[in-house]
């Protein structure tokens, strides 16, 4: 059995404001798992599934990235709001959230 069901995890890496790759940091990553964190513990889930912060997981320009495994899926432009969504759908009733998904043969 393993230690965790699922893995969520998050990008929160920081770069200069500057610099043109941007980060998920400065799109409101860091909500964005608190609130996964938060759901998950309400839910009772937390023991069961894993939100993690990462560091760039090289989607930058799609951020806020998340990738949820097992399965390897890749959400791009994540927000608070749809936190809930990912959770009902994909994490309990394992269907990943298409709207989300990232549309690049990279990540597909
Ligand atoms: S900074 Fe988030 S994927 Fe690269």
């Amino acid at each position: 059995m393993p230690r965790f069901e699922k893995h969520i995890f998050i990008c929160e890496n920081k770069r200069p404001d500057e610099d043109p790759r941007g980060c998920c940091l400065n799109k409101g990553s860091a909500e964005v798992k608190e609130h996964f964190k938060k759901r998950l513990k309400e839910l009772g889930l937390n023991s069961k599934v894993r939100a993690n912060s990462s560091g760039c997981l090289d989607a930058c320009e799609f951020g806020v990235s998340v990738v949820i495994y097992p399965g390897q899926v890749w959400y791009g432009g994540v927000t608070i709001n749809d936190v809930e969504e990912i959770i009902q759908s994909h994490i309990i009733n394992n269907k990943p959230v298409e709207r989300l998904i990232i549309k690049d043969k990279r990540f597909l």
